[in-house]
């Protein structure tokens, strides 16, 4: 399948580092014009060098409306949405007691919150244009339960994937779709490689054991599903979960 997006304009959020520089990577080698957009400006340098000289990089928390609807507009026509920030925001499984107010919307400002803020920042000119791409990177911890057992991560996740749903039926009728790709888990941040760790030998056989390909994931699988949703392949595909996950 030879994908190309030639003349599109695509947002990846999250892409100062892992899933999201891959994702867009894989957009630019394809020839999209990207906007990525991150927290992490020195990270965003570092994925500017890799995409080449039609990306470009803005430092933006998509947990924050007010700067999410100054910044987007001026992108103009854009094609393809990613939300892919996300993530623990490095916290740890902790008992339900001792789970602060702020611990909880951290994570829900940046796996929920954050694709709402970008979704409705695009609609205006995907409906103007009637076309569009938005897809959601949720995780098996949206589907099922987590591994990390973060209350508020699971529960972001799970509440993204009702998002997507939602958003497909709403924008469906201006020819706008809107999927959400679940990844396994992927050694592709510090909090994945302190998990990996902490499962010592036994427990990362027993992962590799419970994964159909027995193998885990690398960013670029990720990435693969994400460019099929956004691909004229995927155009009467809308409101999906997939799971990317070697199979469970
Ligand atoms: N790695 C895994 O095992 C795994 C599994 C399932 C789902 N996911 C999800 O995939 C996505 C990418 O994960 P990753 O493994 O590449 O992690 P990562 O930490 O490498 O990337 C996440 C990026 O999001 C950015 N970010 C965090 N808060 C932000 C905010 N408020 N605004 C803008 N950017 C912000 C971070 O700076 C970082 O660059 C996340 O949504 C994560 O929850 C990861």
């Amino acid at each position: 399948m030879n994908i190309s997006f030639d003349g599109k304009t695509v947002v990846v959020t999250g892409a100062a580092h892992g899933f999201g520089r891959s994702i867009a990577q894989g957009f630019a080698s394809r020839g999209a014009r990207v906007h990525v957009c991150d927290v992490n400006g020195a990270g965003l340098a570092e994925t500017m060098k890799l995409c080449g000289d039609r990306t470009t990089a803005h430092v933006l928390d998509v947990g924050n409306r007010t700067d999410v609807q100054a910044l987007v507009p001026k992108f103009g026509d854009v094609d393809i949405l990613v939300n892919n920030a996300g993530g623990v925001r490095g916290q740890v499984g902790r008992p339900i007691e001792e789970i602060s107010e702020s611990d909880w919307q951290t994570i829900f400002d940046v796996n929920l919150s954050g694709a709402f803020f970008m979704s409705q920042a695009v609609a205006p000119v995907m409906k103007k244009r009637k076309s569009g791409r938005i897809i959601n990177i949720s995780s098996g911890a949206g589907l099922g339960i987590s591994l990390t057992g973060i209350q508020a991560y699971a529960s972001a996740k799970a509440g993204q994937i009702g998002l997507t749903r939602q958003l497909a039926h709403e924008l469906g009728p201006w020819g706008i779709t809107v999927n959400n790709v679940a990844p396994g888990f992927v050694r592709s941040n510090p909090t994945t490689e302190r998990q990996w760790d902490a499962m010592g030998e036994e427990g990362q056989a027993r992962l590799l054991q419970n994964i159909a390909l027995k193998r885990l994931g690398v960013p670029e699988d990720i990435a693969a599903m994400v460019m099929f949703f956004a691909s004229d392949y995927a155009g009467w595909v809308s409101g999906q979960v997939i799971s990317v996950d070697g199979g469970k």
